[in-house]
């Protein structure tokens, strides 16, 4: 069986690099990081991840703002309170929760964020940053992938790296920052005929779609490394990824679980990209 990419265990080690800059700022500076995270309606998952980002800031030190709006806030409400944000000096960092509801226009809402405090690198002019190769802030998640690669020492240098799927959230960024360590990278997505044939090619498969069991063992090349971005909910409401963990751990020489992989990743990444906006402002 692969080894385990413990995200978990990861995580805690970054929250706790960030808790002890967290300190040094305050001394240096006079006050701490403070991350606002919005939440727009009652989404459930969207509480659960928000819950869990106010935690950690908590555990880090930092200060936190949660503001919760109802689902029938208005986008001209919304973006009023986001224009108050950028311009409060106490805020460094501002995260809307996505997605929004349907009467809202998210890319409205991500534009309106003023891009030094835009902690999940979603405004157009940090995924330009991104893709022209500037240093600038990194979407929360791929840069958690990045990072869980890293900790196992993988080696992506002229390795074939799949990505599957291609959000604005994962599955974009995360091919640009492989690319970046000089990897051969293939998207594939819910149009790619014969997906199996492109993933066994992956030294690299990190999956980011949404489906519970997409990727089986047979679709896995022998000795793979497996990153799952899934999040979904089986038929008894029990959280599992886009791969079907038994058979693909059999094949790959390192996995990610669900959970306990990405997902906590996500948020410690979310304290780095807070300290960063915090760092750029004072
Ligand atoms: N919804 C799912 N993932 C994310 C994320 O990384 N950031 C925000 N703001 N919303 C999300």
């Amino acid at each position: 069986m692969g080894n385990i990419l413990d995200g978990k265990a990861l995580s805690a080690v970054v929250k706790d690099e960030v808790r002890s800059e967290v300190a040094e700022l305050e001394k240096k500076y006079g006050r701490k990081p403070c991350l606002c995270v919005i939440i727009v309606g009652e989404n459930p998952a969207s509480q659960v991840y928000v819950r869990n980002k106010v935690k950690a800031a908590a555990y880090t030190g930092m200060e936190s703002l949660l503001i919760e709006l109802p689902a029938s806030v208005s986008e001209e409400e919304l973006l009023r309170k986001i224009s108050e944000l950028n311009s409060d000096d106490s805020v460094d960092g501002i995260l809307v929760q996505l997605p929004l509801p349907k009467h809202i226009d998210e890319e409205k809402v991500i534009d309106a964020i003023a891009p030094e405090k835009d902690v999940d690198g979603f405004h157009p002019s940090n995924v330009a940053g991104l893709w022209l190769g500037k240093d600038c802030i990194v979407p929360c998640t791929p840069a958690g992938v990045m990072r869980l690669l890293d900790s196992a020492g993988i080696d992506l240098c002229g390795k074939t790296a799949v990505v599957v799927g291609r959000s604005n959230i994962v599955g974009k960024p995360v091919a640009k920052l492989l690319l970046d360590r000089n990897a051969t990278v293939v998207i594939a997505h819910s149009r790619t005929a014969d997906l199996g044939a492109v993933t066994r090619q992956a030294d690299v498969l990190v999956v980011a779609v949404g489906r519970a069991g997409l990727i089986t063992g047979d679709m896995v090349k022998p000795g793979a490394v497996i990153i799952d971005v899934g999040m979904n909910r089986d038929a008894e409401g029990k959280l599992c990824g886009d791969v079907d963990f038994a058979s693909c751990s059999e094949k790959a020489s390192w996995i990610t679980p669900v959970p306990g992989g990405v997902g906590p990743m996500t948020i410690a990444m979310l304290m780095k990209n807070t300290i960063r906006c915090f760092r750029a402002r004072v």
